[in-house]
């Protein structure tokens, strides 16, 4: 069977290498026919690389060619990838992709256009890279009503993070590492500033409740504030910081989403996922808490759930996988800062007594080298609003969300 690729980068390039290295395993799995790649489209040349014969700069050549039935998408950006993917699902052929800002931000249009075409349109790799996550909260988790969701969803961050919490690493020296791995965006910021988690976000809580949420309804926050005095404190207080998704289920008309910084303690499975390692966990009503856990991003982890997805089309390329989400309301995601209630950890210039004529009884931290007019602790619950009125006027050094994953 006769596919292209489009986008010959870290993703794309891991493609065509998993489709030929594995090409006995996948032909018996897509029931003999193994995969031949025609096309790869990418404005760069590539010199060097031995499949000069299927490079093209002209989508066109893929569009008009009926023998190619599956696509796969790793060019990333939603343009000119939305105007490909639309075309390409119009032509009646299946599309697999890696972009999670096309997923989270034309989904809904993408998998209509799917639906009207007969085609399939999958996103294995869109979330977690390599982990199985998308196909088990569709197929195995079908039968409960999901709570929750939490994960760390970029490994950018969750490597930057252990590299400093571990080695002490310069925050630039550890992104410039994960950027030589391929791990980072094209722009980094948007794996720092938590734009990257958010994307994920949407798709899981898209997937998870049947309606699309988009990323302006999703408020994130980055790492860019967290010092090596707020993970001593932590510390002490048996937890790590780690750059959490968070989404809750309140009602059929309300859900809550967010990405930002968050404690996790010690006993929870996600406290342990180091490096470029990405977990999701997810909470179902009958199955209770399951974690996925595996490599969130880099070449071959990304492209073994794409081609797992083109090997998915090959077996349904007759048939239509019922898969997707329908449209959602302005107002579906609340305001998470004035309806749910959660403990912060504060960092503040203040002494004890100040703190405890505020907050009542909290729980102190303490770090190595803690001056004297500084204190950290962990307060009650009481909702993000609430904990801003109380810190009013008061010289806050750090406030991060504390989670219950
Ligand atoms: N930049 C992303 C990450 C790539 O670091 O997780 C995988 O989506």
């Amino acid at each position: 069977m006769k596919v292209a690729v489009m986008g010959y980068g870290t993703v794309g390039s891991g493609v065509v290498e998993v489709i030929e290295s594995h090409s006995e395993i996948i032909a018996r799995r897509t029931g003999g026919e193994p995969l031949e790649v025609k096309y790869i489209l990418d404005l760069r040349d590539f010199p060097d690389d031995p499949h000069q014969e299927a490079f093209t700069k002209d989508f066109n050549d893929i569009l008009n060619d009926p023998e190619v039935k599956i696509v796969a998408e790793t060019m990333g950006g939603v343009n000119p990838a939305f105007d490909f993917t639309m075309k390409l699902l119009g032509a009646g052929k299946s599309v697999v992709t890696s972009n999670k800002e096309l997923v989270a931000q034309k989904g809904l249009e993408l998998l209509e256009q799917a639906e009207k075409s007969n085609a399939n349109y999958l996103f294995e790799a869109s979330v977690g890279g390599g982990i199985p996550i998308i196909r088990p909260m569709t197929q195995c988790l079908a039968a409960n009503n999901i709570e929750g969701i939490a994960g760390i969803l970029n490994g950018t961050t969750n490597f930057i993070l252990t590299k400093m919490i571990e080695e002490n690493m310069s925050f630039e020296a550890a992104l410039k590492l994960a950027q030589d791995n391929g791990y980072a965006e094209k722009d980094p910021t948007a794996d720092i500033e938590g734009h990257d988690a958010c994307r994920k976000v949407c798709i899981l809580a898209s997937l998870a409740f049947g309606k699309h949420v988009y990323p302006n309804q999703v408020e994130a926050e980055g790492i860019k504030n967290i010092t090596l005095e707020d993970v001593a404190y932590i510390q002490s207080a048996n937890g790590v910081i780690k750059l959490l998704g968070q989404i809750k289920y309140i009602n059929e008309n309300k859900i809550a989403a967010f990405v930002s910084p968050a404690v996790v303690y010690n006993g929870s499975q996600l406290a342990s996922v180091r490096d470029v390692f990405n977990a999701i966990l997810v909470r179902g009503d009958a199955v209770g808490d399951v974690c996925f856990y595996g490599r969130g991003a880099g070449k071959l982890p990304t492209a073994s759930a794409v081609v797992a997805d083109i090997v998915d089309c090959a077996k349904h390329i007759f048939r239509k996988k019922i898969f997707g989400w329908g449209a959602g309301d302005e107002d579906y995601v609340v305001d998470y800062k004035a309806e749910l209630e959660m403990p912060f950890y504060v960092r503040a210039k203040m002494s004890e007594a100040q703190a405890k004529a505020t907050f009542g009884v909290v729980k102190y931290l303490s770090r190595p080298g803690q001056p004297s007019d500084e204190v950290a602790f962990i307060t009650d619950y009481m909702t993000e609003n609430e904990l801003k009125a109380k810190l009013e006027g008061a010289e806050v050094l750090n406030v991060i969300k504390v989670t219950n994953y």
